[in-house]
């Protein structure tokens, strides 16, 4: 297994570009399935998580054409499709589970595996089958299997999620397009995800309205059609490269970067002493020798602090000033960076769903390993910033959501290279 090596200590310039969103492109590829002509997303980024969905796909009848060096996916869901989500694939990845809703509202029936298992919390699917649920859904839970049927089409109908999920309010999104009459849905989440999926929908013949805020209302329509549309810049890795100067020091423009996307990290990342500044073709971050600063984060759903840069915001705040308390509302079990920051002589006390950090002078390199994508990506820019040199095992787990990390962050002067294993 591959793993990347990283020489801390030094300071970072340069441009790092900015990627498609991994998370936008998950939810924007299942929509293909709403149509038997074909959806080109343009900037689609190129991760495994894409390639597994695009197996999936695969996997259901559709045609999947890949143009990855022009950042192109073409995807044709012909008139023959299975409606059958494989575990061996579905286990692999959760936002396989986001094919239920488009499976049952063109073909009527689907039987998607539970998705199983996952490292940063139990991620359960109730709100996904109740969404759909009020649509006229059957669906029953058998074998591991989700078996749904909507027996003379999906019905349009009145979701009143108790919290925020991403995920669902995609899936009964999509599912509502085909739906027969008008569906409202209440506490929808406001993710920068959710609004391009709609307007890839409306550019497919939807008519949907009120997306990035809490109500989303669709009249449903008799069919869709193929439409090209470009994938979101990446927020997460947005901010994740921006905090790669702020922990290293130095100044980095991040292209295709926007604040809007990122408004509250950025916030709290100006309150540690950073410097954001628009730029013609992005976002600049800057950090003078000055010591940071501690600040306290909750995590929330948009636009509140996103969870995906809470072990990356972690990492910086180990080396700030003061003490800074990290409180994680989202998932249940996500601070497994803690244990090995702590290695890199980080001091953080976790108490339930609160970290405590206090900031030390300096950390030193260590060889560590993260079961998720954001624990992993923490530990790189820790590795970034500490005394001598940091492995992070798993890579295959930063491979999930970063596209071509060392080129991008090596252009910028940093030392770190991936080891073949
Ligand atoms: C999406 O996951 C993202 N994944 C996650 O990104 C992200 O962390 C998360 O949203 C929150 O922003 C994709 O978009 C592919 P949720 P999702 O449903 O949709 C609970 C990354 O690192 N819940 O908004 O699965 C759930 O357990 C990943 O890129 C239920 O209880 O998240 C959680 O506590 C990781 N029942 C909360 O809601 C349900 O049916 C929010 O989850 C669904 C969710």
């Amino acid at each position: 297994m591959d793993s990347i090596l990283v020489k801390g200590g030094q300071t970072l310039s340069g441009q790092i570009p900015i990627s498609g969103a991994k998370n936008a492109c998950l939810t924007l590829m299942p929509a293909a399935l709403l149509t038997s002509e074909p959806l080109t997303l343009t900037n689609a980024p190129r991760l495994s998580d894409i390639r597994t969905m695009a197996s999936l796909l695969e996997s259901l009848g559709c045609e999947v054409a890949s143009l990855q060096h022009r950042r192109v996916l073409a995807i044709s869901a012909g008139a023959d499709l299975n409606h059958i989500a494989d575990y061996e694939i579905v286990r692999r990845m959760r936002a396989s589970n986001l094919v239920l809703g488009p499976l049952l509202a063109r073909e009527g029936r689907a039987v998607v595996s539970l998705p199983g298992g996952c490292a940063i919390g139990a991620r359960p699917m109730d709100l996904h089958l109740m969404g759909l649920e009020a649509l006229g859904a059957k669906l029953e839970l058998k074998d591991g299997y989700v078996h749904g049927t909507a027996n003379g089409g999906l019905k349009g109908g009145t979701v009143d999620f108790p919290i925020v999920s991403v995920g669902a309010t995609e899936n009964v999104l999509m599912a509502a397009t085909l739906a027969k009459g008008t569906t409202v849905i209440n506490n929808a989440a406001r993710e920068p995800e959710i609004v391009d999926l709609a307007r890839c929908l409306r550019a497919m013949g939807a008519q949907i309205e009120g997306e990035g805020t809490s109500t989303i209302t669709v009249q449903g329509v008799e069919s869709l059609h193929g439409a090209t549309y470009q994938v979101v810049s990446d927020r997460i890795e947005l901010g994740t490269y921006m905090l790669a100067p702020a922990i290293a020091g130095g100044s980095v423009e991040l292209l295709g970067g926007r604040r809007e996307l990122v408004a509250s990290f950025a916030d709290k990342l100006e309150q540690t002493g950073v410097t954001v500044e628009d730029t013609d073709a992005g976002l600049r971050v800057t950090r003078n020798g000055e010591r940071l600063r501690a600040v306290d984060v909750r995590t929330e759903p948009f636009p509140g602090f996103p969870t995906d840069l809470q072990a990356q915001m972690m990492a910086l705040l180990t080396l700030a000033e003061g003490t800074s308390a990290l409180e994680e509302t989202i998932f249940e079990n996500r601070f497994m960076h803690a244990p090995e920051l702590l290695r890199m002589g980080a001091k953080i006390d976790v108490h339930g769903g609160t970290a405590k950090v206090e900031g030390v002078e300096r950390l030193t390199g260590a060889p560590v390993m993260a079961t998720d994508l954001r624990a992993s990506v923490s530990l790189i820019l820790a590795g970034l910033a500490a005394e001598g040199e940091t492995t992070v095992a798993r890579v295959y787990h930063l491979d999930r959501g970063y596209e071509r990390l060392e080129e991008k962050l090596g252009g910028c002067g940093a030392r770190i290279e991936r080891i073949k294993g």
